[in-house]
């Protein structure tokens, strides 16, 4: 019988739903947007607060921002602030991440509701039913989990050390979730056709259309195709460059090349064109050329206005039961140590 997981809907932001905090304040506020930020680094000193934020987010939260990172780096400035207060701007499993690793912080975000379709698609007790089809295996699970289901796996990763993770575990079992095409490329990274897949996907990288890449290459034929491991393997085989996203703005900045077409959420081209001034860069279109499907809706569900409160009223706060965060603390620490 196969022990493939089902295809789950994914339905508001289940993954927010361990945190008991109270929901975001609806307050509209009668603020300027200079009034805003002013307030913010008014408000970021007087609570002792730092802001980490991901690369996803508007480019006005960026530019507030204490520390713009990739997941990994972002749970490595988490790992080592001193503030007393971490505001994250990114989505709710990252925050999570962060109080995973500060359980005496307070962990605020501008929007609770601001989930993950990865996340969401990876319900813990279905997970670890699932997992009893595979006993003897190690969990390698991408960051982009609950901390239910980080509390059920042996390792953590993230987009830029899951190959070099999975290669250091090169005598053992593997099961690895919840991202399919991030493992599909791992598989094929390590050289290792017998991991077994969650088959869990990001609804912005699977949006890309192969069609219009082509269409877009034919057109840019000296244009170098840097890619999320997340998108599907119709724009992965096209790519020139696969790599997280600090990876990919590295890239960027680094490669003699002087146009990029990039498929991951359009939010990076913020840092990536501050990074690589004077370099074209294009933004990997979706079969729906209407849409705005590059864009994540959970990171896009943060704004200036909602940090401005988050920080003002310490809230929405982001919480993980003690017994659940003992549990997840060991993977994420595991990946820590292996990404060092
Ligand atoms: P990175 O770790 O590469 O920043 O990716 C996070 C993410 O959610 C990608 O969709
Ligand atoms: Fe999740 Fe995809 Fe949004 Fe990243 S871009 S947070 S993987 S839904």
């Amino acid at each position: 019988m196969s022990n493939d997981p089902p295809h789950l809907p994914v339905i508001g932001n289940p993954s927010a739903t361990s945190a008991a905090a109270p929901p975001a304040s609806t307050e509209r506020l009668d603020m300027t947007e200079q009034e805003l930020e002013d307030g913010i680094l008014r408000l970021k000193q007087e609570k002792n607060a730092v802001i980490l934020a991901h690369y996803y987010q508007e480019s006005e939260i960026q530019d507030l921002a204490d520390f713009v990172g990739d997941s990994l780096q972002l749970s490595q400035a988490a790992a080592k602030t001193q503030a007393d207060v971490i505001a994250f701007c990114g989505v709710h499993f990252m925050a999570e991440t962060a109080k995973i690793l500060n359980p005496t912080k307070v962990v605020v975000v501008p929007d609770l509701e601001a989930g993950c379709s990865l996340a969401d698609g990876c319900p813990a007790p279905v997970f670890a039913r699932w997992l009893e089809g595979y006993p003897g295996h190690t969990v390698v699970s991408y960051i982009n989990c609950s901390a239910e289901v980080k509390a059920l796996s042996d390792v953590i990763c993230t987009s830029s050390n899951a190959v070099k993770i999975v290669k250091a575990l090169a005598d053992q079992k593997i099961v690895f979730a919840p991202d399919r095409y991030l493992g599909a490329f791992v598989k094929k990274q390590a050289g290792r056709d017998d991991i077994v897949l969650w088959q869990g996907t990001c609804i912005v990288h699977e949006a890309f259309s192969e069609r219009r890449l082509l269409e877009l290459m034919a057109k840019h034929p000296d244009a170098a195709v840097i890619a999320h491991p997340e998108c599907h393997e119709g724009i992965l085989r096209h790519a020139h460059h696969v790599a997280s996203t600090s990876g990919l703005i590295k890239y960027a900045k680094e490669s003699p090349k002087q146009t990029f077409i990039v498929a991951t959420e359009a939010g990076i081209l913020h840092k990536m064109q501050a990074e690589a001034p004077g370099k074209t860069l294009i933004a990997a279109p979706p079969e729906d050329e209407s849409c705005s499907c590059n864009m994540c809706p959970h990171m896009r569900r943060n704004t200036l206005e909602k940090l401005y409160l988050c920080l003002r009223d310490l809230k929405p706060q982001v919480d993980v039961p003690e017994a659940i965060r003992v549990r997840a603390l060991q993977p994420i620490q595991r990946m820590l140590e292996m990404s060092a």
